[in-house]
């Protein structure tokens, strides 16, 4: 009988009764994904072990995250002790062995199969029994990366969302082996560390860019056929369905490359036309109109 405390369990979610909390977690590759997700984990307590080859990137993304947090202080939204406590808990290494005992690994390396399988079979090797595994591939198939390791049904989906310190949600996936343990325990620590998992199964871009891929691509194609400017389609979408951003303007976030290179992935593992790239977008990339990141893409941010 469930209490107030304990709620039923959503259907389809796992129930977390008795699932042991995460207290170390490691982190395999900072870059955006990698230092936006040791972020939050840490701020919610727990330790942190990244794992990053590169000595550069990890000055660099240790500073991004200081400076971060600085103006949380700033803002008066967070304190200078719980500041300081959430940069210890962060703790970088270029060696893999450093993830070894963590309870939780979360790979967050770029996204190509090779690499993530490579990785995975030395996870696989290093880490205990119990250690939970978990991609964040946006794109790649998760079922795929868990039948690099000998523990297929310990590996999930954990796809997080950019910027992660800021948004809410975090599909968790259940590949074709992974058990009700490991979903749970995986689902478990979303919410401990304060954000909203749903629950999917292994299927190409999983809910979200699922959904969002092939309007994306309708709205291109309609800004392409002359239907308005990109303002107007953009307000059009924020003021009349109360979005808190244009479509256009979203694109110019995401990365025009990054959103072709999603599309086609889609496109690739769905074969539904709606989901192949707009052939506006492809031109843009191919001008080196990538959106915010190059300057220009459907909007000119020369001057900011
Ligand atoms: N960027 C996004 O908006 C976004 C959103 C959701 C999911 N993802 C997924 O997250 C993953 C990471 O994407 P990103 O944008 O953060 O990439 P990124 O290039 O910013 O960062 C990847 C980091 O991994 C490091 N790395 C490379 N090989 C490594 C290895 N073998 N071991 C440890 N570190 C290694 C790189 O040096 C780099 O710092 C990808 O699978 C991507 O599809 C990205």
């Amino acid at each position: 009988m469930p209490t107030a405390s304990a709620p039923a369990p959503q259907p389809g979610h796992p129930d977390t009764t008795g699932v042991e909390p995460v207290s170390t977690v490691a982190v395999i590759g900072f870059g955006t994904m990698g230092s936006g997700i040791a972020q939050v984990c840490a701020a919610a307590g727990l330790d942190v072990r990244v794992v990053e080859p590169s000595e550069a990137v990890i000055e660099r993304d240790m500073a991004g995250i200081a400076r971060q947090l600085g103006k949380a202080v700033d803002k008066g939204r967070l304190d200078a002790d719980a500041r300081d406590g959430t940069l210890a808990r962060i703790a970088p290494a270029t060696e893999l062995e450093h993830a070894f005992d963590a309870d939780l690994v979360i790979e967050a390396i770029p996204e190509r199969l090779d690499l993530k399988l490579d990785l995975f079979r030395a996870l696989d090797e290093g880490v205990g029994p119990h250690t939970v595994l978990a991609t964040n591939t946006s794109a790649l198939s998760v079922t795929e990366i868990a039948a690099a390791t000998t523990r297929p049904e310990r590996v999930c989906g954990l796809h997080w969302f950019n910027p992660a310190p800021v948004l809410p949600l975090v599909e968790v996936v259940r590949a074709e082996r992974t058990d009700d343990a490991t979903l749970a325990r995986a689902y478990a620590f979303v919410r401990q560390v304060g954000k909203h998992p749903i629950v999917c199964r292994d299927t190409p871009g999983f809910v979200v860019n699922r959904i969002l891929i092939p309007v994306l691509n309708d709205v291109v194609g309609l800004w392409d056929a002359g239907l308005a400017s990109a303002q107007d389609i953009d307000d059009g979408c924020r003021f009349g369905l109360n979005w808190p951003i244009g479509p256009l303007a979203l694109c110019d976030l995401i990365g025009l490359d990054v959103a072709v290179h999603a599309a086609e992935a889609l496109h690739a593992s769905t074969h539904e036309p709606r989901m192949a790239p707009p052939a506006a977008m492809v031109r843009m990339v191919k001008a080196g109109k990538l959106g915010r990141k190059s300057g220009e893409g459907f909007y000119d941010y020369a001057g900011s």
